[in-house]
């Protein structure tokens, strides 16, 4: 992919002054720096190593206090400003540029959970709470906070809220947008916006903290936020199936919806090749079923306390569905410990490809019911272009999400493979648009999509999204030449 040359970020300094810088660090204190370049090294690079950046500074505020007063510094001084969370995203947001005119500024040490209110059903939390440790604070009152995805022990929840992260409780419980109730943001000018209400109920004109949610650190640094909790379930059964095809994946899922009382918690497909991945570069995992199968279904129940009965639904609609030929085996988690057995063959899909090395990743949603079409198409049309190209295509099907991801042919350069990266997408996200479909279901659009936001994104909502940047960020310092290409 095509670095974005310095002259670019047209409104941001190539190199910020060193007063500036050092003010920045006394807002700080010596804890709230690094400027080693060892140190800096992991702050500099993302999850999938496409983009090695570089950054005057990596700040690490304390608090809300400390966020508003480098911003102002920099809002004054014409610095960029990187916001980073767990540095997980798969998109390149998070990342500087390589021009090394920006600071990056970390999240880490705002992880305190403010207030947990268990008759309103919220918590309240700094945006550098790791997900993992927000789900156990829930946890312990009781509760549940639903949103999960295979990096929660490493994500933020501030990184969480402004990719909009979906994951594998979606069909649920929803996108990260729909948990959310308040936020507090600190503005590209400085100030602190107070929106840290809990309320279900505010139909006090527009809804300023949806802004916030999803705009990748382009709009602001969301500094804490008050998120919904649930009942938390007292039953959840977990199955692991072999399915026909992804047409039967799918017509399983209404087969369960029904059968289950509207009581599935998540449908995640798997194709072999994913599996096959998994059990080689993943310890200590195993195949489920006793011989191999094309494709399987992740599928989970969950409720309040049916008395037992939620297992008795499940293994009727699993029963009934090898009767019409949807499922071909299948495995029912006798515990908690292998319902986590399961999971874990799921959630370790992305680490296992990464390992693999040499991947192209398409995180597209089309109408559920147009899945399997386009499983089908897409595998095709990627085949035809690299023979022996590996088709990935998995995930959170149940709200339309695929995976669509693309691993070398076995033994090819890595490099001479992602070199086909602009080819591949246009063949893939041409299917998609035909399909209906998202260039982005879940993981943003950073650096890595941003050329293909400009292409497929209608001209009057790229001019509307131009606007708002506009007025919120007049200077162009927060987190420039990301989402919206220069
Ligand atoms: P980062 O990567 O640090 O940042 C992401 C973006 O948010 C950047 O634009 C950054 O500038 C901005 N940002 C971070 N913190 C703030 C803040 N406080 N204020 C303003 N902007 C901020 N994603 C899914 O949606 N679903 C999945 O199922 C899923 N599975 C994954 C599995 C694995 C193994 C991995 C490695 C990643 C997965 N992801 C998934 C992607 C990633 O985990 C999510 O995008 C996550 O929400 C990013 O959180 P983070 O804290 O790591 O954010
Ligand atoms: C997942 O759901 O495992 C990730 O979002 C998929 C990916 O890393 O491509
Ligand atoms: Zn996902």
């Amino acid at each position: 992919m095509a670095a974005v040359p310095v002259q670019a970020i047209a409104t941001v300094l190539k190199s910020p002054p060193a007063e500036a810088l050092a003010r920045i660090r006394d807002a700080v204190g010596a804890k709230g720096v690094i400027a080693d370049a060892t140190e800096m090294a992991p702050y500099l690079v993302d999850e999938r190593h496409l983009y090695q950046g570089r950054a005057a500074l990596v700040v690490r505020p304390a608090s809300t206090a400390e966020v508003a007063a480098v911003v102002a510094i920099c809002a004054e001084t014409d610095i960029a400003i990187v916001p980073q969370g767990g540095n997980t995203g798969m998109v390149g947001a998070a990342t500087p540029f390589e021009h090394g005119g920006e600071i990056v500024l970390s999240l880490g040490r705002m992880n305190r959970v403010r207030a947990l209110d268990p008759l309103n059903r919220t918590i309240t939390v700094e945006a550098g709470c790791i997900l993992a440790n927000i789900q156990k604070a829930a946890e312990g009152a009781d509760c549940l906070f639903p949103l999960s995805l295979g990096a929660e022990g490493t994500c933020q929840i501030g990184g969480n809220l402004s990719t909009n992260a979906g994951g594998v409780g979606v069909l649920r419980y929803g996108m990260t947008r729909d948990l959310v109730l308040g936020l507090e943001v600190v503005l590209p000018d400085g100030r602190v916006w107070d929106g840290l209400r809990g309320l279900r109920k505010d139909n006090t004109g527009y809804d300023l903290k949806q802004l916030f949610v999803g705009a990748e650190g382009t709009l602001g640094i969301i500094t804490a936020a008050v998120l919904k909790l649930f009942a938390r379930p007292r039953e959840v059964e977990t199955a692991f199936c072999a399915v026909r095809d992804p047409a039967a994946a799918i017509e399983l899922l209404g087969r369960a919806a029904t059968g289950s009382g509207d009581n599935v918690t998540a449908i995640e497909l798997i194709p072999r090749i994913c599996l096959d991945l998994v059990l080689h570069h993943v310890p200590g995992t195993a195949d489920p079923l006793a011989a191999p199968h094309d494709w399987y279904l992740l599928v989970e129940f969950s409720a309040g306390d049916t008395g037992g009965a939620l297992r008795g639904s499940l293994e009727r609609v699993l029963t009934e569905a090898m009767e019409a030929g949807l499922v071909r085996d299948a495995t029912i988690a006798a515990s908690a410990q292998q319902r986590q057995v399961l999971w874990r063959l799921r959630e370790s899909i992305a680490e296992a490809q990464k390992l693999e090395g040499g991947n192209i990743k398409y995180d597209v949603s089309v109408p559920v019911s147009r899945i399997a079409e386009f499983i089908a198409a897409g595998t095709q049309a990627a085949r035809g272009a690299v023979p022996g190209v590996r088709v990935l295509a998995f995930g959170h099907v149940g709200d339309g999400n695929v995976h669509f991801n693309l691993s070398r042919p076995e033994g090819a350069d890595a490099a001479a493979f992602l070199g086909r990266y602009e080819a591949f997408n246009r063949l893939i996200h041409d299917i998609v648009v035909r399909y209906g479909g998202s260039i982005s279901a879940e993981h943003g659009i950073g650096r890595v999509k941003r050329g293909e936001l400009a292409r497929y994104k209608p001209p009057l909502e790229l001019e509307l999204m131009r606007a708002l940047k506009k007025t919120i960020d007049p200077k162009n310092i927060m987190n420039p030449g990301k989402v919206l290409a220069p």
